[in-house]
């Protein structure tokens, strides 16, 4: 694609195909590389997404950099987005750098507030050409160091939904039907009326956070009913994980991450295609 896409023109397209956008957490090169490759393999359009704590670990100039290059290499259309900020600044300062997709969120306060943080947000990334994904409700789970216990979890009410988009401006919405961050403790239960009701009455692209660990079926009838861009994160840490452990045990002398690291990014692959399968975005680039 030779750049860097806006967020919002992939997911217009999903919306109006209906099918999703996988947005893959990743933390640094290796996982940037597993994620790209393969959905360049899979010709799907793809989002990079870096919450506060990956950026800080890994630079923020270095992260668009990489996706930069990633955007140049492949024939695909591939986003970089800011995933769960709080403060306004930061954004700001990161849409300067060249990012050209953030969420703001603003979920843990009031609806008004929520409305004002977002907007001013909105304002400032539009005149950029960026796009802005904000949340309405809350979803319980853990994210980097993002912790929502369960009793501060908030479904999205539907016709707030369709306020908050009018009023701020956003260019996708981030629901609470019933997902979480990080793995569940039973099975989820997905409130898929309350979906229906949200997508009939907004009209930009909605998305799922909390998809790692969620079945198979639940996300594609939730993208059946409206989701345009489903959120992993946990899916891909754990066998990345995994795989890496398991080498070290296998060989305990090895200390070259040119050799360990491979292992992480062949596990991570095989989920990468689940997902963009589970998605439905494969040849839709
Ligand atoms: P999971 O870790 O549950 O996949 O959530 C990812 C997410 O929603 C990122 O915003």
């Amino acid at each position: 694609m030779k750049e860097i896409v806006s967020t919002k023109k992939i997911l217009l397209k999903a919306r109006k195909e209906r099918y999703a956008v996988p947005a893959f957490n990743i933390h640094n090169l290796e996982t940037i590389q597993v994620v790209v490759e393969t959905a360049a393999e899979m010709k799907s359009p793809v989002i990079l997404a870096g919450t506060p704590s990956t950026l800080k670990y890994a630079g923020a100039d270095y992260i668009i950099s990489i996706a930069k290059a990633a955007a140049k290499k492949y024939d695909i259309p591939i986003a970089i987005h800011l995933d769960h900020f709080e403060n306004t600044q930061t954004i700001k300062s990161y849409l300067d750098l060249g990012f050209k997709s953030a969420m703001i969120d603003a979920s843990h306060e009031s609806f008004e507030k929520n409305i004002e943080i977002v907007k001013e947000v909105v304002e400032y990334a539009h005149r950029l050409g960026a796009t802005v994904e904000a949340e309405l409700g809350r979803l319980g789970g853990q994210e980097d160091d993002l912790v929502v216990d369960e009793k501060d979890t908030m479904y999205t009410n539907p016709e707030s939904a369709r306020e908050f988009v009018e009023r701020t401006g956003i260019d996708s919405l981030a629901v609470a039907v019933g997902t979480a961050h990080g793995l569940y403790k039973g099975e989820p239960k997905l409130d898929f009326n309350r979906l229906k009701e949200i997508r009939a009455l907004v009209n930009v692209p909605l998305v799922l956070h909390g998809a790692s660990d969620v079945p198979d079926d639940l996300v594609k009838k939730a993208i059946e009913l409206g989701i345009c861009k489903v959120n992993v994160a946990t899916d891909l840490k754990i066998p990345f994980a995994s795989a890496v452990k398991k080498y070290f045990i296998e060989h305990p002398e090895a200390s070259d991450p040119r050799q360990y690291m491979i292992p992480g990014k062949v596990a991570m692959k095989d989920v990468v295609i689940h997902k963009i399968k589970v998605c439905g975005s494969e040849n839709r680039a």
